[in-house]
């Protein structure tokens, strides 16, 4: 009897936690609204997982950095706060200096280009880079070329001078403006509506979706469409999470981020043509640059490569430009 009362003890302490018919719950927190590529992907994401692996997955969604900021994701990633992430390529230097690469001014020459890389195999060892810190690449996604936006007319890498730039927290962007004697101020995406509002900056950098959902013509009435880098994201977990999930609904998991990564790569692509064309209705000037003025802004910006070349790699940045 009082071995049974033992065995029956010890079970009990070896039941998981949770209880098996409880659904895996994923937490996906994002900074941008519903209506970008991304959340559109985050919600795609949702529904798919919860039709195809129904009464097994339950997905919640966090838009707008309603539970994190995008420097707050990776530690709240690991510990178990969230499950899945997608911040942009800029923000993941203190993870790995490797992505570092994504930033470099004037690297990809276009869209196809930089899929080239992330589909190839340095890109794809690029999603690892961060495992021995316990976080796991799953998926790229994208955005759109960077337009820089301005109080004033911008043309010439010198006529930045003195502008003071809302910047992602990535040492390339800022050593991109110091160079070009801007200030560059690293800062979170929840705080640019108020930074624009206050008057703190009088210059950022974004693609054409997140510039249409902030409003940014509103204080900002000058576009350069200077497309010196892209943004895209990393669609992030963690090694614990993922590895820890069932084969097959991993497996699945895996198959539906693939697919939903098509879909809004697709939808980023249109975004940045409908987001432009609903800011240019608005009566701002947008710049578009010629060849000789895009030259000017490349060869202003061509120490910035040297600099990083020694944290980030030279094959790293030769695979880069291979793809072009
Ligand atoms: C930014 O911080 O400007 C962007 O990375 C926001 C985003 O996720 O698109």
């Amino acid at each position: 009897m009082r071995i049974l009362t033992l065995a029956a003890l010890l079970a009990s302490l070896l039941v998981p936690a949770v209880d098996a018919a409880e659904p895996i719950l994923i937490r996906f927190s994002h900074v941008t609204s519903d209506k970008s590529p991304k959340g559109q992907g985050a919600l795609m994401f949702k529904r798919l997982a919860e039709e195809r692996l129904a009464g097994k997955v339950r997905v919640e969604i966090y838009p707008r950095s309603q539970k994190f900021d995008d420097d707050q994701a990776p530690l709240a990633l690991l510990f178990g706060d969230i499950e899945m992430a997608a911040p942009s390529l800029s923000k993941f230097r203190t993870f790995s200096k490797q992505m570092q690469v994504f930033d470099l001014p004037f690297l990809f020459s276009s869209t196809a280009a930089l899929h080239r890389f992330q589909q190839g195999s340095v890109g794809q060892s690029l999603l690892d880079s961060m495992n021995s810190s316990g976080l796991k690449g799953l998926a790229y996604w994208d955005n759109g070329p960077r337009v820089i936006s301005a109080r004033r007319a911008i043309r010439q890498p010198t006529e930045v001078k003195r502008l003071v730039f809302r910047i992602e927290p990535s040492s390339v962007f800022q050593d991109q403006y110091a160079r070009l004697g801007a200030v560059a101020i690293a800062m979170p995406f929840s705080r640019l509506p108020d930074a624009m509002k206050e008057g703190l900056i009088s210059a950022q950098e974004n693609a054409w979706s997140n510039i249409r959902s902030l409003q940014v013509h509103k204080f900002h009435n000058h576009f350069t469409e200077l497309g010196h880098s892209y943004l895209g994201y990393m669609v992030i977990t963690s090694e614990t999470f993922w590895n820890g999930l069932p084969a097959e609904i991993r497996t699945q998991l895996e198959a539906i981020l693939k697919e939903v990564t098509e879909k809004v790569n697709a939808l980023a692509a249109e975004q940045a043509r409908s987001a432009r064309q609903e800011v240019q209705q608005a009566g701002v000037n947008i710049i578009e640059l010629s060849e000789a003025e895009r030259q000017a802004w490349q060869e202003a910006l061509s120490p910035v490569w040297k600099r990083f070349e020694g944290e980030i790699g030279a094959e790293v940045i030769s695979a880069a430009r291979a793809s072009n």
